[in-house]
């Protein structure tokens, strides 16, 4: 079990990770809820899963409850989607004394906090993380947002959760696809912040290992990035670092239109081919590249460039919001564990790209 504290100018929350937390939720929840309505907000696959667990569970300390339940996927993160949400939690006459819960993976976890921080100027909410890229990223660190047809997560903002509760073991029923989709993102905190990790996680050799294990690289992961968000909340400086991989990432998933690579799968592309990069302009110590390829190969994620027009890719990167302006702040690594924020201009993000 691991508690972190997430200390912020304005919010002060806990971080639970815990086995089988899930099955006494309520306890939890009571702790730090005193009144009696929660809207619980999930997708399908996730309600069929733990929706009657959840409930039960807040029914037992007497909560009144309303489940409300999404399409699953990226698609629900829309305006349509919030709106729906909005009329269903106003029918539930919710008021700002109340709770909402978000139940699933990014998608949920990203649309939910977006409706709690707008509806009514704020409604508290807790997230339930049960994909390893929520446990481990998105449900950490405040950001919340949808989608607009013409980019991802172009309309939201920062909005904390009153408790994050994790629960390593709802990752045994996620697709295989989607948890080595959220190690990419443990290698990452490995590559930026944790060399230690890092090598730990090539001393794994079994899936069941890796479960076995996933409380504490959790709970890792979960340090790193609460330390570089108390640091810098709004995004300005060393949060960046956590867009490691991400630059070249995501081009790609943009250039196949989501659906060839998932995220974690073109952040790991990203990793590799960002590395071998700078390793070959001497900013990267010799090796390392070689060292993330055996990483990435051992999570089934994939490191080679896909056969792109690199025209087109270059100016997928140039559309990234993170990245207006005539230059662009790229992520490097020193070495294993140690990373920095270099500025290029724009037009040279082809020299890490081509071949
Ligand atoms: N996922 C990157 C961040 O939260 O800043």
């Amino acid at each position: 079990m691991g508690i972190l504290e997430i200390k912020l100018s304005q919010n002060q929350y806990s971080i639970l990770i815990k086995r089988d937390i899930l099955e006494d939720i309520g306890t939890e929840i009571r702790k730090l809820y005193k009144n009696n309505k929660i809207a619980v907000i999930t997708d399908s696959n996730v309600e069929a899963l733990y929706g009657k667990k959840l409930l039960k569970s807040l029914e037992k300390h007497d909560f009144q409850t309303k489940i409300i339940t999404i399409k699953p996927g990226e698609s629900s993160k829309s305006l349509d989607t919030a709106k729906n949400i909005y009329e269903e939690l106003l029918d539930f006459e919710i008021t700002r004394g109340d709770m909402i819960v978000a139940l699933g993976g990014g998608v949920v976890g990203d649309i939910v906090g977006f409706v709690a921080s707008t509806l009514l100027r704020g409604i508290p909410f807790i997230q339930i993380p049960t994909s390893l890229l929520a446990q481990i990223d998105s449900s950490v660190g405040g950001k919340v947002a949808v989608n607009l047809p013409r980019g991802k997560n172009l309309v939201g903002s920062f909005y904390h959760p009153q408790a994050v509760f994790i629960d390593p073991e709802l990752l045994r029923t996620l697709d295989k696809r989607f948890l080595y989709d959220g190690m990419a993102e443990v290698i990452k905190y490995g590559c930026i912040k944790d060399k230690a990790l890092f090598e730990k996680l090539m001393t794994i050799e079994t899936e069941e290992e890796l479960l076995r294990n996933m409380e504490e690289i959790i709970l890792n992961c979960c340090k790193i990035k609460r330390d570089i968000v108390e640091r810098d909340e709004k995004d300005h400086g060393e949060r960046m670092l956590l867009n490691f991989g991400h630059t070249i990432g995501h081009a790609i998933e943009k250039y196949f239109a989501y659906k060839k690579y998932t995220h974690g799968e073109a952040v790991a592309i990203g990793m590799y081919n960002m590395t071998k990069k700078s390793e070959e302009m001497g900013l990267t110590e010799k090796g390392t590249a070689k060292s993330i390829r055996e990483v990435i190969i051992k999570y089934n994620l994939p490191y080679e460039m896909p056969d792109t027009n690199i025209d087109k890719l270059t100016e997928a990167v140039g559309l990234d919001k993170k990245n207006k302006g005539k230059t662009l702040n790229i992520i490097l690594l020193k070495k294993i564990g140690d990373s920095f924020i270099k500025k290029i201009d724009r037009e040279d993000i082809g020299e890490y790209i081509r071949d």
